[in-house]
């Protein structure tokens, strides 16, 4: 397969394709999602939450997503490669933000960024673009606004956001971006939004009606110990997995089963 790069993730939506993104933050995940067929892999500043253990994405840092960004990106042969701009590397001023976008592509060998999108910055995303660096909105529910939010709070149940909401997507297509995140938002909203655009909207708990759907890998997988959210589908117990894998290794290990002869040196083989 040849390597997807911007203009063939704009074409999808026009060929009526639906785009498949996910979420990686090493090479082993990021070559087993690229095998896979993965169409973007999204090195999500959720990795505060997934890696890091923390309660929220505030903490992670440029130099983190340079990290697992340039990790992904030696386990990656074909899928686009996308990096989240953490919390505080954009928003205080566009000369930031630029220098910080650049970090990302020249240190981290992606070939976007993601920005949290609100009016705010549609001129940030202008200065990207113009830079020569392909840029995905993010709209809807914005994890880096936690405590503004209160929390991580369905946005836009309210049919009057409406307009606010599409005139926010046009604007970040205006401004350049080959693309959409819609987080946390109701169907009726992201459909809405979806024919509003000619780029694509990616949803992640925003209902079937977008051009492509984006999921944490973590989720998928069943890595985690708590009740996953109403919009993930887990495609497999990982965790039961792992758990299972673990307690029989420690049960061999006590009862002196491992390493049995196959699995050890010797000085006559
Ligand atoms: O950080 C992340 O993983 C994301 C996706 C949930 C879209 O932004």
């Amino acid at each position: 397969m040849n390597k997807i790069r911007v203009p063939d993730i704009v074409k999808k939506k026009k060929e009526k394709q639906k785009l498949v993104m996910l979420t990686s933050y090493d090479a082993i995940t990021a070559s087993i999602v690229d095998e896979a067929g993965v169409d973007i892999i999204l090195i999500g500043d959720s990795l505060g939450n997934v890696v890091q253990g923390q309660d929220t994405t505030l903490p992670v840092t440029v130099d983190d997503m340079i990290y697992h960004t340039r990790l992904v990106s030696r386990g990656v042969k074909t899928a686009h490669i996308c990096a989240d701009m953490p919390f505080m590397s954009y928003q205080s001023s566009k000369e930031i933000a630029l220098e910080n976008a650049g970090r990302l592509m020249k240190e981290g060998f992606a070939e976007s960024v993601k920005l949290e999108t609100t009016d705010e910055y549609i001129d940030t995303i202008k200065s990207i673009v113009n830079a020569g660096i392909p840029v995905m909105g993010h709209i809807g529910l914005c994890p880096q606004s936690f405590h503004t939010m209160g929390g991580y709070k369905i946005q836009g149940r309210n049919k009057k956001e409406k307009n606010l909401y599409i005139k926010l997507a046009k604007a970040t297509e205006s401004a350049g971006a080959y693309s959409i995140v819609l987080e946390g938002i109701p169907l009726e909203l992201a459909k809405a939004i979806t024919n509003s655009v000619s780029i694509p909207t990616i949803g992640i708990g925003a209902g079937p009606h977008c051009d492509g759907q984006v999921l944490v890998i973590n989720d998928l997988v069943g890595l985690h110990r708590s009740r996953v959210p109403k919009f993930v589908k887990q495609y497999a117990d990982f965790r039961d997995l792992m758990t299972k894998a673990v307690k029989s290794y420690s049960s061999d290990v006590t009862k002196s089963k491992f390493p049995a002869k196959e699995n050890s040196f010797s000085w006559s083989n």
